[in-house]
């Protein structure tokens, strides 16, 4: 069924253990966000609607293959057949959908809907969605509130973004229902404008050995 960690993307996810959040306000930096991420073998983009570019920017990032290229921030229905048309493999949205999910679950396309409540991870659940996005994480309480939550709902994962940064993602990769985390401090436009990308590629390069690490 959608969204149980049978499908091959949640488990690529669970071995990444990292979802960078991409907002496209510039097509010329997409090459360099292509390397850096293949280089360091994070083979995850989340494009988010939260500019102009988004479509664009998912077609170009698909367009070799690389890289498994999803839509964040995706709120109707019409962002996630743009978003799916364009080479979307994957759907985020900041809170439940449900034109969004039907959509999802009638293309068997992943889908990742926010949830911050028991309440919302509840509706997820009715419609057989066992991965949720925990958002705003830092808000809703963090770790704490995720341990507090794989009570009840002890057969579900999460993947927190909102407030998750470079020194306290580990944190919540320890947690075993934590599949990964997201979230913009993995990779940005404005990283990447720094120093032709060499500082996107070293910032990156320090979570994903501290990963390995832990
Ligand atoms: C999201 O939509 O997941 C968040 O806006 C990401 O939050 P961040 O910028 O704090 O990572």
């Amino acid at each position: 069924m959608l969204a149980n960690m049978e499908h091959a993307l949640y488990q690529q996810i669970a071995e990444t253990k990292l979802l960078p959040l991409y907002t496209a306000t510039d097509l010329t930096c997409l090459p360099r966000l292509e390397e850096v991420l293949v280089k360091n073998e994070v083979r995850f983009i989340e494009v988010t609607f939260r500019s102009e570019l988004a479509a664009d920017a998912i077609k170009q990032l698909a367009a070799s293959g690389e890289l498994i290229v999803g839509a964040g921030t995706v709120r109707t229905l019409a962002e996630a057949e743009i978003a799916v048309e364009n080479g979307a493999k994957f759907i985020v949205s900041p809170a439940i959908v449900p034109e969004v999910i039907d959509y999802c679950i009638k293309g068997d396309i992943p889908v990742f809907p926010g949830t911050a409540t028991p309440g919302d991870i509840q509706r997820a659940l009715e419609y057989g969605i066992k991965v949720v996005k925990f958002f705003p994480a830092d808000i809703y309480g963090g770790l704490k509130a995720i341990k507090a939550l794989s009570g009840p709902f002890y057969d579900v994962k999460f993947l927190p973004t909102g407030g998750i940064n470079a020194e306290n993602f580990i944190e919540y990769l320890a947690d075993e229902h934590v599949i990964g985390v997201g979230g913009s401090f993995i990779i940005s436009e404005t990283i990447l404008k720094k120093d032709d990308g060499k500082s996107a590629d070293e910032a990156l390069s320090a979570l994903v050995e501290a990963i390995k690490k832990a």
